[in-house]
């Protein structure tokens, strides 16, 4: 325990008892303050030899010497020449705590156990026991720092995530980029082996042998055609029309649409259409293309079928309005590992059932285009949902 009642030269006390125990002629603290070495409490030193001793500390030979006790934290013995008054032949360092030292004079070199001796003796005094009121102060101060540090770690990961959804939408528009520029390249030859090849089985007798593999030809470009439409269509490359119109209108238009699709794969639809929704600026077709592609894969998510909930709302975000559509399945969800990509261009985990992985890229570009923003949420066997935020312009 920390010795309160010892008295105030207990240094001295300490000193004295370790240059009993060793054998040292002499000792004492020293400290470094304005550039140079002071002494603090001694033991065994006269003013003349004391003040041998500040010289020998003090010259720029033997100087850095003693620093490096300091700086290394480990025992040092210097010979004890170029000194007058001061006996002994050895001199010793030892590190004593921030910039102190002890340094004894000693008649020959200590060993192993006397230099663990001066260790002992000269080993930091704990710092004092605190009052109850700066303890309280410390509590305080510690609690502070750690709100602190939880703000930070709160700032810290926002920034990362907005940085995440930045690099992610530039990837798209990347890649968006991209993909525009082959599906351009393949439009105008794929409407020409389109065109060609309807000509071709025009002409043709009706029992030729080749009109099988033609047909076959004619289906598989028409599909490729479609398939770089809806790329065109993911990169904003085709014709807009924007239009003041009632999101609820264009979803019950869809969903009279896919009602049989319902009843054939035993899914239940709920139908909440939020009462007095503002009009937004859309193009009809391509939001019909959203609630579609989202209906799909909600259907492709309950091969058994399940409860499907299609929602339309107004909501307040940034200090703005908002309409907005959710479509909710009891599906099997998405692994947090796809989740960060679904929205990527041909990313599909359905590529063996017909999958292109193009609605989804297809639904953020109709989405971003028209300054919206989609949100997934979703758990592996318990379903997911995508919400759609559209915002509100004056469309007065
Ligand atoms: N409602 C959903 N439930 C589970 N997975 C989904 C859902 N919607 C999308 N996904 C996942 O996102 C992928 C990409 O979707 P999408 O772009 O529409 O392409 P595709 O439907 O052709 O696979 C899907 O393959 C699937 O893994
Ligand atoms: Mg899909």
């Amino acid at each position: 325990m920390y010795n309160q009642g010892m008295p105030k030269n207990s240094q001295v006390l300490r000193l004295k008892e370790a240059s009993q125990l060793t054998g040292a002629l002499w000792a004492a603290y020293v400290y470094r303050e304005n550039e140079s070495w002071q002494a603090g409490d001694f033991y065994h030193l006269a003013k003349p030899e004391l003040a041998d001793l500040l010289r020998l500390l003090n010259d720029p030979r033997s100087a850095p010497w003693f620093g490096k006790v300091l700086v290394g934290g480990r025992v040092r013995m210097h010979p004890l020449t170029g000194v007058e008054k001061l006996p002994g032949a050895r001199v010793y360092g030892f590190p004593a705590g921030v910039m102190t030292l002890v340094v004894a004079g000693v008649p020959a070199e200590l060993s192993a156990r006397d230099q663990r001796l001066w260790r002992l003796a000269t080993l930091v005094d704990p710092p004092p026991v605190p009052s109850p009121g700066e303890v309280g102060l410390l509590q305080q101060t510690v609690m502070e720092l750690q709100q602190t540090q939880q703000e930070l770690q709160a700032r810290i990961s926002a920034q990362r995530e907005a940085e995440a959804r930045l690099i992610q939408a530039a990837k798209l528009a990347a890649v968006g980029e991209m993909a525009a520029g082959v599906a351009h390249e393949l439009n105008n030859p794929l409407t020409s082996v389109v065109g060609f090849t309807e000509l071709a089985l025009e002409e043709l007798p009706h029992d030729s042998p080749v009109r099988a593999d033609l047909d076959l030809v004619l289906k598989e470009a028409r599909r490729a055609r479609s398939v770089v439409r809806r790329l065109l269509d993911f990169a904003r490359q085709g014709e807009t029309n924007r239009v003041k119109a009632d999101l609820n209108e264009i979803v019950e238009d869809v969903l009279l649409l896919t009602r049989h699709l319902m009843t054939t794969n035993h899914v239940q639809m709920t139908i909440r259409l939020g009462d007095n929704l503002p009009w937004v600026l859309v193009d009809r077709n391509q939001i019909k293309q959203v609630v579609i592609n989202l209906i799909n894969n909600a259907l492709y998510a309950m091969p058994e079928g399940g409860r499907l909930e299609v929602e339309t709302s107004t909501a307040m975000r940034y200090n703005r309005s908002w309409v907005t559509l959710s479509v909710r399945d009891e599906g099997v969800g998405i692994a947090p590992e796809h989740l960060q990509r679904i929205f990527e261009p041909f990313f599909t985990t359905r590529g063996d059932r017909g999958g292109t992985g193009l609605g989804l890229s297809v639904t953020y570009g109709i989405v971003t285009d028209h300054g919206g923003m989609i949100e997934v949420e979703s758990q592996v066997t318990m379903g997911s949902a995508f919400t759609v935020w559209l915002p509100l312009e004056d469309v007065s």
